[in-house]
């Protein structure tokens, strides 16, 4: 069994008080909790699960505005100590101490825009799980590894990459996502097909890596221009388990529409 996970990546967007309406608007969606909807209630758990990754100043906002409407909260980085002379830097405690369960690491904006390597996220994500936080690990190709054939080789080595330091006790707990960079912001969203068969792709590697069992249960998010019209037939697919979504997702109305067409993935 997998619950679709619908997480939106805000990126470097909103004020606190954007990040407060915001959730209201969408908590007012949520009330009374549709039954499809993982609500945090006892006997819940098998809806769809709602994460909110907000930039690191709104986290506190975002967790007042989020209680009690059973939408989670994700980081959109840590680094890998616990503490220390890291300017600028957030560590994995002080997102748990926000109320964050969730962090997305390896996003293909910060591989490409400041350089971090497979090897540098896989310690990042070693450091979520010791600190109880549930890593997103993001990877992806870019059009020129699509149109050169390399795209399994990338997603591949960014894979086993990320996960060499992974604490398989806690494997299932992990959450992937697929977002091939060029469709990120740029309109152009992976066919349900194409997507399906990377995804199935990675959950191969999984089955090598970390066993049948883990493989089954791991989710594995679609990214990349996901939109209120085109989730449904990107979340019917069968080794599609979720959405991670940046623009569509800035806007409460729309990404409720995105959650809704998370029902579609039920049950798996
Ligand atoms: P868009 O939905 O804006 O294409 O962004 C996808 C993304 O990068 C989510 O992490």
């Amino acid at each position: 069994m997998r619950a679709p996970i619908i997480a939106a990546n805000w990126k470097m967007h909103k004020t606190r008080t954007e990040a407060a309406d915001f959730l209201q608007r969408l908590g007012r969606h949520l009330e009374p909790a549709p039954t499809w909807f993982d609500s945090g209630e006892p006997g819940a758990g098998e809806g769809v699960q709602a994460v909110v990754a907000a930039p690191f100043p709104l986290l506190e906002t975002a967790a007042r505005a989020a209680a009690g409407t059973g939408v989670l909260l994700a980081g959109q980085n840590l680094h890998p100590a616990t503490q220390g002379a890291f300017t600028g830097e957030v560590s994995a405690p002080m997102l748990r101490d926000c109320d964050c369960s969730f962090v997305i690491l390896g996003h293909s904006e910060r591989r490409a825009l400041f350089q971090e390597s497979s090897e540098w996220i896989s310690e990042k994500v070693a450091a979520a799980q010791e600190h109880g936080l549930r890593p997103i690990l993001c990877v992806g190709e870019t059009l020129e590894e699509r149109e050169s054939g390399a795209t399994e080789t990338v997603l591949a080595a960014q894979l086993e990459g990320s996960l060499a330091l992974l604490n398989a006790a806690q494997a299932e707990e992990l959450v992937l996502a697929y977002e091939p960079v060029w469709a990120i912001g740029t309109g152009k969203t992976a066919t349900p097909e194409l997507a399906q068969a990377a995804h199935a792709f990675l959950r191969e590697r999984l089955r090598k890596l970390l066993g049948e069992a883990s493989a089954h249960a791991i989710r594995i998010q679609y990214g990349g221009s996901v939109k209120p019209d085109n989730a449904e037939s990107l979340l019917s697919q069968p080794d599609i388990d979720g959405a991670l979504v940046g623009g569509a997702s800035l806007d409460p109305d729309s990404f409720y529409a995105i959650l809704r067409a998370g029902a579609t993935a039920l049950p798996r």
